[in-house]
């Protein structure tokens, strides 16, 4: 079958996995192949064994994988026969040099970019994914058309907004979807490109096309309004259990305000994943770069009262056990940074585990999804800590529990079953507010919510 565009995307990650095998299932007339490094990865997007774990992804993968949507390690063909080019590679936050532990690290964005200059033969629409910071777009085109052969490169940004365990939803369904593009002939008819993919189908009035600069500004700004939410909420849940109030009847209350919104109000132990604390700490960065102090102090503020609800999380534990955790049993529910996830990318269970190891608290991890990353990201921490995927096993013995992700199942356990398998006094200190306590403490559970006032049997 001839097909109408080829499309190639540098990155199998999370990003770009999951959009390419869905731009494939929605466009039949385009081939999408998915290029990555990393040939373990391609493998298992080739394999029954995807290498991601999204509700909804199996599914469209397997409907038209070796149809229209193929896997490679094939660089150099995939980069000559298309007409579009997205780059999904990751911009992790620089760990050395000059902006270390702020900027993004650009390098894989600019070995793309280098790629794609050696191999073309042709012009190429080349599609930012990635979070980049503002003024990259600009960067990588002059890095591309440095090149001495006549060929034209034009770049579009088009930030990804998905959120990992609804990512296919919000494919379906965006808010939005922004097309940032160089107002010139060559850049309008590179938008109408891509405007021409989503509109298979997002509505007209979904897809927002502004210039480059909005439209990297607009994904870093949204990431950093989002992550504010939840520490300002956070910061109230402190002010709650001071003052015995409940944080749930003041998200509620709050929310109701059309203008404030019901959405990303709960109070939890901290926000996690790998987007929202880099892209802060990314425009943190360009504000300082800017001179403009007063704007990134109030941004890292963000950040700071990120940490300061996690540790005030282990100091609660810490505190009602009696001030000594040395040789109890804490049974942690849920290690994801979020629930229906694997990723444990800056997941606040680490920081949390890390912290009760160090008060020589015995560990055992129980999450549906999350184990084996659970287990790398504690290899050189403790190998002490216990892994079981079974919760009725898992807090056999324990002194307590830490809910730690919003996992649904944990909400339906047979707590009476769990209360009889556990050292007295039980404890459970719900970090995500999603149990029902007033049912807890009635089975004799000393319970502590995010928040509000605990309810203790002594
Ligand atoms: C986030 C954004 O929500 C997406 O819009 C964005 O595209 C994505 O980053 C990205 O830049 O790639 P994600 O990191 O997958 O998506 O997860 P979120 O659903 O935003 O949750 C982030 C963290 O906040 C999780 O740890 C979650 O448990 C926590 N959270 C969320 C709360 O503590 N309280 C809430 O009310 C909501």
């Amino acid at each position: 079958m001839k097909f109408k565009k080829n499309i190639f995307c540098i990155g199998g990650g999370h990003v770009g996995g999951i959009t390419m095998a869905f731009i494939a299932g929605k466009c039949p007339q385009y081939k999408v192949t998915v290029y990555d490094i990393n040939k373990k990865l391609i493998g298992s997007w080739n394999s029954d064994n995807l290498p991601i774990y999204e509700p909804g992804l199996e599914e469209i993968v397997k409907s038209v994988r070796n149809k229209n949507l193929f896997f490679t390690t094939e660089l150099a063909k995939g980069i000559k026969e298309a007409e579009i080019i997205f780059v999904c590679v990751n911009t992790p936050t620089k760990d050395y040099g000059i902006g270390a532990g702020y900027a993004a690290d650009l390098y894989y964005w600019e070995q793309a970019a280098r790629d794609i200059m050696k191999f073309s033969e042709s012009d190429k629409i080349v599609v930012e994914k990635s979070t980049v910071p503002v003024k990259t777009a600009q960067a990588m085109e002059r890095i591309l058309n440095t090149s001495s052969k006549k060929i034209h490169f034009e770049v579009i940004s088009n930030p990804e907004f998905l959120a990992e365990g609804t990512a296919i939803k919000n494919l379906e369904q965006p808010d939005r979807v922004l097309i940032g593009y160089r107002n010139t002939p060559q850049g309008q008819k590179a938008r109408d490109a891509i405007v021409e993919i989503y509109a298979n189908w997002v509505p007209k009035e979904k897809i927002i096309t502004l210039d480059i600069w909005s439209s990297e500004l607009s994904k870093l700004a949204s990431n950093a309004f989002l992550a504010q939410r939840i520490s300002s909420i956070n910061s109230i849940s402190a002010l709650c259990e001071k003052t015995e109030c409940s944080i749930s009847e003041v998200s509620l209350a709050i929310g109701k305000d059309k203008r404030i919104g019901p959405e990303f109000l709960n109070a939890s132990i901290g926000f996690g994943g790998s987007c929202f604390k880099k892209d802060i700490l990314n425009l943190v960065y360009l504000c300082r770069h800017h001179g403009l102090h007063e704007v990134a102090n109030y941004w890292e503020a963000v950040i700071k009262l990120n940490e300061y609800q996690k540790n005030r999380f282990v100091e609660m534990i810490l505190n009602s056990m009696f001030n000594n955790l040395a040789n109890k049993k804490i049974c942690l529910f849920g290690f994801a940074f979020k629930a229906n996830t694997s990723d444990t990318r800056e997941t606040p269970a680490l920081t949390i585990a890390i912290r009760l190891l160090e008060e020589k608290a015995k560990l055992v991890i129980t999450d549906p999804q999350a184990l084996n990353n659970a287990k790398k990201d504690l290899q050189k921490a403790d190998d002490t800590v216990e892994y079981i995927e079974d919760p009725y096993k898992a807090v056999k013995g324990c002194d307590a529990i830490a809910v730690l992700t919003e996992w649904e199942i944990y909400k339906h356990l047979d707590y009476l079953k769990i209360y009889k398998l556990m050292r007295k006094p039980a404890f459970i200190f719900d970090g995500r507010n999603i149990l029902d306590h007033e049912k807890l403490f009635a089975l004799g559970f000393n319970v502590y919510p995010i928040g509000k006032p605990p309810m203790k049997h002594f």
